[in-house]
């Protein structure tokens, strides 16, 4: 996968991302559902602008750590949260020796890794023995943009894939833990409403790497069909809405 892209992508977004009410109060859901206690070190991984560990507020700032590719998301995030530790890392390749954290968050961030049971590996290698993982996932159930835009395409024989698809479920959570030898003991299902979203937005270009985007070669009369079909599901959806899976991982035994 391309870092180059998402860091350019993310710091592109820095200054605006806390606008975003859903990303906001994902995070406080996620936060709720982590649930630290007061004693625990807790790692963010692609922290961002740090809306995780900023919904920690009971715990001491020195217990919170986020790591994030994106200079500028950190930059917001450390004005937002003096006294915690913000690094720039990968995901995959964390500057932390074991067992130095008790709880590691990941929210909003599953597609733009490369490969989920290789970063979960690394997060194990720095969590203690009993410590917990959780993240937060999209699940198909919801009705969103994307979703859209995927029908509307597909209505033309185009295909944009999902890059959510191999993440979302609870089942490929427990293929993904048994992986490194951890287990699912915990989720949640979390859904939000949506605003509607524009033909032109749905159609800025997502996800340069790793999925099928028939769009980016589709010739121009090709696109025009999509923009109408889209048009027409856009003006006929009357509720948008996210949903989204919390999940906590455990040591296996
Ligand atoms: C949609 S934002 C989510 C930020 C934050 N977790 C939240 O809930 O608001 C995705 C974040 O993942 C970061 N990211 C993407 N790939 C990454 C990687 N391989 N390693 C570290 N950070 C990554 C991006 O820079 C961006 O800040």
């Amino acid at each position: 996968m391309s870092i180059g892209w998402v860091e350019r992508e993310f710091d592109r977004r820095a200054s605006t991302y806390d606008q975003s009410s859903f990303h906001v109060s994902l995070a406080e859901a996620a936060a709720r559902f982590a649930a630290p206690t007061v004693k625990d070190a807790v790692l963010d991984v692609a922290t961002g602008t740090g809306l995780v560990l900023r919904s920690l507020q009971t715990l001491p700032a020195a217990h919170l750590t986020g790591i994030d590719v994106s200079s500028a998301m950190l930059d917001v995030a450390r004005s937002s949260l003096p006294g915690a530790r913000f690094l720039q890392a990968s995901a995959s390749r964390l500057p932390f020796g074991p067992g130095e954290f008790d709880v590691i968050t990941c929210v909003s961030a599953m597609p733009y890794l490369d490969d989920p049971v290789e970063a979960v590996r690394e997060w194990q290698r720095v969590l203690v023995r009993d410590g917990r993982i959780v993240i937060s996932v999209f699940t198909p159930d919801g009705l969103t943009g994307p979703t859209l835009l995927r029908r509307a395409a597909r209505q033309h024989g185009l295909m944009v894939d999902d890059p959510n698809e191999s993440t979302s479920t609870v089942d490929a959570w427990r293929e993904i833990a048994a992986k490194v030898g951890m287990r699912v003991v915990r989720t949640e299902s979390w859904t939000l409403a949506l605003p509607s979203a524009t033909v032109e937005s749905l159609l800025k270009p997502q996800y340069p790497f790793g999925v099928r985007n028939d769009l980016r070669d589709a010739t121009s009369d090709d696109l025009a069909l999509v923009r109408v079909s889209l048009g027409e599901l856009i003006a006929t959806t009357d509720t948008w809405e996210a949903s989204v899976l919390l999940l906590e991982l455990r040591e296996d035994g």
